[in-house]
């Protein structure tokens, strides 16, 4: 049969021993009189009856043997709790969006054939949980690779919002709470009056899923679309203008998550044009939204994409640091720097960016990419969470009040844990993926790629989840439960981020994609000789960037443990060496190759794991239906393919560059 393949992960497909579940009462009691209950309790009949092939139905009092879908107010914000008693099971929640959460982890087990226990209450690790999204009013998206936007065309709100709220389901599922629809490259008019009435109605189709809406927006919107001669932050009629503003917004939309800004950035203006901070044109957004409850996620990635290549003291992952340190302790309580996970963008591999460990009295959330901007577009399988993970349980050792370092890894960080409010309590923090779907049916092209918008909500709710459990329960959701599927699909996706990584850019020297086309396939110089920042200065000496104290000093923004560590060629790890140091292409790992012949054996074992993935993936054949199967399997071929032109695009610049022959005496000889 055709595949829905918008349902996802959501399928509900008939589970093999739906006997196991037969005592589980065929009654749903939901009292909730709000569109959130009813979307739950409807979804728990639709899944129940579909996956145990028995059929449910909602009820809104009930005596006997029932499910019971509850409110309970004691339990924690966004919390829920999943208890059996004599009469059946309750799936209480703090709110109706609580409920849902509920609900949807409750036919996760089903799907996975767990066990029903009782669970201790869950809690999402942090209040914010969004995707951005980049969509353009006019229908494309930047970086997006699954067609034009589910939310936009032509300069409007499309007039059928139906993908739209069927993408909110999905995000709830998973616990996501938050979308902002629309590119942070905004458009200039994106809070005209005729645009605000129009987003109102995506906020009406997400508002059942508990997924508030949130909007890009401009600084210099005052000037641009209010007519103001100055968007000078600090300027009294700067400041009524966004009250007023903000008051406009939520007359229409009155549970509006608030603005994400990009400012001082990629040629976006910014407060500097008028000698003001970051915390200055921050503050007057959050202080105009702080009345109606909404936040202000000013981006981290403020840098200049003019820097001087012959300056070798200029360095680009300097930027996040040197901008925002010096306003730390300045930014309003609804305020929330949103930083990239490393400090360049979106890498296969970067180190996580020190600012993460450098602002104590600031709210941050981490900023990830499901969009595979450089890491194969939705072309290639990329499981970006085994990479989320590495990222998240990174202990940047920042020294604590005793001045000794101490565990914080990234995900106590960006949870609020780590340097909590001046009561003890955490602060405000969170996780934000650039998610980008469009209207291609799947929602992002690679039917492998939403494993990672999966992944991404459940280590946003969890940063402790178990990548193997993600990649599982994915699976089992996505594919199905057949032996053979659950025994290959997780074990190709948990080895997918080291093979993109072993035949693209390893050793931590970046992508080396082609940065100033469209980041897709090699391009090795690209990234050299120009303002862009992105240099691994291959020379005819060595290669890499010297980042130590000798070279850039970015090392030493990282906190003294650590920076010890990544100063020293002693201790820095070979998947970072070059992000960190310029060394020689003979230079000797401590895995034992030398640099250069590392990088061949790695590029050769890497594309022919990816070429396996095609056998792999023909030993499902029929175990998975024909129209995903055939998809799948031509992405894979392609993949395949095109891991040989990464392969060889880059052994024969190592050669070319080095001058040192490969010693299996491949390259140059295919
Ligand atoms: C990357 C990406 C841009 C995007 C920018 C950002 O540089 O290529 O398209 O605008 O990140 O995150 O702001």
């Amino acid at each position: 049969k055709a595949e829905d393949g918008s349902a996802a992960w959501l399928r509900y497909a008939p589970i093999a021993n739906a006997k196991q579940y037969e005592t589980l009462p065929a009654v749903i009691v939901s009292r909730g009189e709000s569109a959130s209950e009813r979307a739950a309790a409807e979804e728990l009949r639709r899944g129940l009856t579909s996956m145990l092939g028995r059929p449910f139905t909602v009820a809104k009092n009930g005596r006997g043997a029932a499910i019971l879908l509850t409110a309970d107010a004691h339990l924690p914000s966004e919390s829920y709790r999943i208890a059996r008693n004599i009469h059946g099971l309750h799936i209480d929640g703090s709110s109706p969006a609580a409920e849902l959460y509920g609900v949807f982890h409750f036919l996760e087990l089903i799907a996975s054939q767990r066990p029903i226990r009782d669970e201790k209450t869950q809690s999402p690790s942090a209040t914010i949980r969004w995707t951005d999204e980049w969509d353009n009013l006019n229908g494309t998206i930047e970086r997006g690779y699954a067609g034009r936007s589910i939310f936009f065309d032509n300069g409007h709100v499309r007039a059928d919002l139906t993908r739209a709220g069927e993408y909110a389901r999905l995000l709830a599922s998973v616990g996501i709470n938050g979308c902002n629809v629309n590119n942070v490259n905004a458009d200039l008019d994106t809070l005209s009056p005729e645009h605000l009435r129009e987003f109102a109605r995506i906020a009406d189709v997400f508002r059942p899923w508990g997924v508030k809406l949130a909007l890009s927006i401009d600084l210099t919107s005052p000037q641009t679309i209010g007519g103001l001669d100055t968007f000078d932050p600090v300027d009294p009629k700067v400041i009524a203008w966004w009250q007023s503003k903000a008051a406009e917004i939520y007359k229409l939309i009155p549970d509006f998550a608030g603005f994400t800004v990009k400012a001082d950035s990629e040629g976006r203006k910014g407060p500097s044009q008028y000698g003001r901070t970051p915390a200055d044109a921050a503050n007057v957004l959050a202080r105009a939204l702080k009345p109606h409850g909404g936040v202000v996620l000013y981006r981290g990635f403020v840098y200049n994409n003019h820097l001087d290549w012959n300056d070798r003291k200029a360095d680009r992952a300097r930027a996040g640091v040197d901008n925002f340190v010096k306003n730390d302790g300045t930014f309003d309580p609804n305020v929330i720097i949103q930083i990239k996970e490393g400090p360049i963008d979106f890498q296969a591999r970067e180190p996580v960016s020190p600012l993460f460990a450098a602002l104590h009295k600031t709210n941050v959330a981490i900023e990830v990419q499901t969009a595979q901007e450089y890491t194969g577009q939705q072309r290639h399988m990329v499981f970006l969470p085994s990479m989320w993970k590495w990222v998240l349980d990174t202990d940047l050792r920042a020294p604590g009040a005793d001045g000794k370092p101490r565990a914080t890894p990234v995900k106590s960080i960006v949870t609020g844990h780590a340097f909590p409010n001046a009561d003890g309590s955490a602060r405000m923090g969170g996780f934000i993926s650039v998610t980008n779907v469009g209207l291609d049916a799947n929602w992002l092209h690679h039917p492998m790629a939403m494993a990672n918008l999966y992944g991404f909500g459940r280590l946003a709710w969890n940063p402790d989840t178990p990548v193997d459990e993600i990649a599982n329960t994915w699976s089992t959701m996505t594919w199905g439960s057949d032996a053979a599927v659950r025994a290959t699909v997780p074990k190709m996706l948990l080895g997918s981020w080291q093979v993109y990584e072993g035949h693209t850019g390893p050793n931590g020297i970046g992508t080396l994609t082609n940065i100033l086309g469209y980041h897709f396939g090699p391009g090795i110089e690209s990234a050299e000789r120009n303002g862009w920042g992105q240099w691994f200065r291959g020379e005819k000496d060595g290669i890499g960037m010297d980042r130590t104290s000798a070279g850039t000093g970015y090392i030493q923004q990282y906190p003294p443990e650590l920076a010890a560590k990544y100063e020293s060629l002693a201790t820095i790890p070979d998947d970072l060496l070059l992000f960190f140091h310029h060394v020689p292409y003979d230079y000797r790992l401590h895995s034992g190759k030398t640099l250069v012949q590392s990088i061949y054996d790695t590029h050769y074992a890497s594309a022919l794991a990816a070429a396996e993935y095609v056998p792999q993936w023909k030993s499902l054949q029929g175990r998975i239906d024909p129209e995903r199967y055939t998809q799948t399997l031509h992405l894979f071929e392609f993949q395949a393919g095109h891991a040989i032109v990464w392969r060889d695009a880059i052994n024969q610049w190592f050669a070319k560059q080095s001058g040192i022959p490969d010693a299996m005496h491949r390259v140059g000889n295919d």
